[in-house]
């Protein structure tokens, strides 16, 4: 592997102003992900801190090895949303316990009493496939009023999965467990009622199916909550807890415990690490801030990888795909990066080194900057469909883990043939220049128009002008939101948007992640068309 040689100009204007706008972006993304720290609000936290308890996050530093990491996952799911908080009323990322990396889950208990909201529902669903893909030990943190009532219509059905999700993770040896730190009814207590190990802190965790006011609706029966299912009563009489602890940090004391009794997991092949021979910081002056403007793939790909060396696949042939094999931290990836528009040439080549991938039981990486397939007479009658169905068919049929990283632009079917979410990565994250969309909003509403002018010539009906252009513009609007990352981030279309600066860093812990569950490649696929 050589390494690769930077052209890099950075006194350049192109440079400088990438640099200065990606800067802010960061800086917003910062912004951002403080503001997701923040709970229900000033008065809900203080309420919280009064009763003695721990915050959400705080539980979770203190399970953590000192010094650990913590990749959170969709920290901003639900932002800028109706009725949804910032982060979605739970935390969740991946951490060392105990030597070991396990998935940890907390309820944000400042936030409607940690009641699981729409979108809250869809990112346990994706924390809860994270963990089982993974095959990740499962810590829940658990203080949660079941269901957010007033949308229960949005999350009952789908909410149910969750439930079964854990026990055949049970069933698949992926063990979970709850520590109770609070009230949790009804949905609230399947989480425990169905995890592997279940920690109840005393005087705090109050577990039942329905509260004293329902029970006293219900049957006419009065009870305290303390009886009807304190921690004492749960561990000592209905057996739901199998550890009684004395307060907060015992709990998590327990948890660390159960951890370190689970069996070893598996230690992925792995070379000595390097440092790239670049500076990470210099990412923000490679990648155009603007998606419509190309930048070099092999640029960023020095940036991220051992040494900044690569083995490139290829190099003459199907030039606006780059692949080759590199090491990340140690772990061998075979990388796949956009350099341009997907053509027949790029396609075949990106199908052809996935099986290369798959034949040696190697991991992708994906580096999205696409604006999708070429379209055209000439792209068309050389089989550009045939030819993007094979590498659609590649990223399908892959049994090695994959992780996606958007960098830039992802439009249209180049999102599929670059392993999108809709093809099951383990992992997809953003950058905070990166765009969204079947494809840009002025080419959307652009062609719109022409379908509309089309229609209304073939009617013979004269066009409103000034009707036309508002529509095209309020359209055009539209698609710009819709393609904005936060948008993106907030309905769960990935697993988060991060610092690009930290992109090595979070690859190297979900390829971690992506090797606990053995795999091997496969020689198996679907008929491509030739
Ligand atoms: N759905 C939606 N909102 C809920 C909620 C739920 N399940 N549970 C609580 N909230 C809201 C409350 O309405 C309150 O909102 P407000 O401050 O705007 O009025 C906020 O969350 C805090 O609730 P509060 O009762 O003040 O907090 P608490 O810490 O004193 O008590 C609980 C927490 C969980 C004990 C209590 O809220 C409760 O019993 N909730 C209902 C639990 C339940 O029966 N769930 C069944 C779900 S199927």
């Amino acid at each position: 592997m050589h390494p690769i040689k930077t052209t890099v100009d950075h006194t350049s204007e192109a440079y400088q102003a990438n640099f200065t706008t990606n800067l802010a972006s960061v800086e917003r993304l910062k912004r951002e992900l403080a503001k997701s720290t923040l709970g229900g609000g000033e008065q809900y936290v203080q309420r919280h801190l009064k009763r003695g308890k721990l915050l959400p996050r705080e539980r979770v530093e203190m399970l953590l090895d000192e010094g650990s990491y913590f990749l959170e996952i969709a920290p901003l799911a639900g932002h800028d949303m109706d009725a949804e908080f910032i982060g979605a009323g739970v935390v969740g990322g991946i951490g060392l316990v105990s030597g070991k990396q396990c998935f940890i889950i907390a309820n944000e208990a400042t936030v409607k009493g940690g009641a699981v909201s729409e979108i809250g529902s869809r990112k346990n669903a994706r924390l809860a496939e994270i963990v089982a893909t993974n095959h990740l030990p499962s810590i829940s943190l658990v203080e949660s009023a079941g269901a957010d009532l007033p949308v229960q219509h949005k999350i009952f059905v789908p909410g149910g999965a969750g439930f079964k999700e854990i026990t055949r993770r049970s069933k698949a040896r992926i063990p979970s467990i709850s520590v109770v730190f609070g009230n949790s009814t009804a949905g609230g207590a399947y989480l425990p009622g169905m995890s592997d190990y279940v920690v109840m802190v005393k005087k705090q965790a109050q577990v039942f199916l329905g509260g004293p006011p329902l029970v006293k609706m219900a049957t006419g029966e009065i009870v305290d909550e303390e009886s009807l299912g304190g921690a004492e009563m749960h561990s000592k009489i209905s057996g739901l807890s199998d550890y009684l602890a004395e307060n907060e940090l015992d709990g998590l004391r327990t948890a660390r415990e159960i951890v370190a009794h689970l069996e070893d997991q598996p230690q992925p092949k792995r070379i000595a690490v390097e440092e790239p021979l670049y500076p990470a910081d210099e990412l923000l002056g490679v990648v155009a801030s603007d998606v419509r403007i190309p930048f070099e793939a092999r640029e960023v790909i020095a940036r991220l990888v051992d040494g900044s060396r690569f083995e490139e696949f290829k190099a003459k042939y199907g030039t606006t795909l780059v692949c080759g094999w590199a090491y990340l931290h140690g772990f061998l990836v075979g990388i796949l990066a956009n350099n341009g528009v997907l053509i027949s040439e790029s396609a075949n080549k990106g199908a052809q080194f996935i099986q290369l991938c798959n034949q040696q039981s190697i991991p992708l990486l994906f580096l999205q900057n696409i604006t999708g397939f070429m379209v055209g007479r000439s792209y068309e009658e050389q089989g550009i469909i045939r030819n993007g169905a094979k590498l659609i068919n590649a990223v399908s049929n892959s049994t090695v883990p994959a992780i996606t990283v958007m960098i830039g632009s992802s439009y249209g079917a180049g999102n599929y043939a670059m392993c999108g979410r809709a093809y099951d990565p383990r992992f997809v994250f953003t950058w905070p220049n990166h765009r969204i969309a079947v494809m840009g909003g002025p080419q959307l509403a652009g062609v719109m128009d022409i379908i509309k002018r089309d229609a209304a010539a073939r009617a013979g009906v004269p066009i409103d002008e000034a009707k036309q252009a508002m529509a095209k513009q309020m359209l055009e609007a539209q698609i710009e939101k819709e393609s904005d990352p936060y948008f993106a981030t907030a309905r769960l279309w990935d697993d988060g948007i991060i610092d690009p600066r930290d992109t090595r860093t979070v690859l190297a812990i979900s390829l971690l992640a992506a090797y606990q569950k053995p795999f091997t490649g496969t020689m198996e696929w679907g008929v491509f068309r030739h």
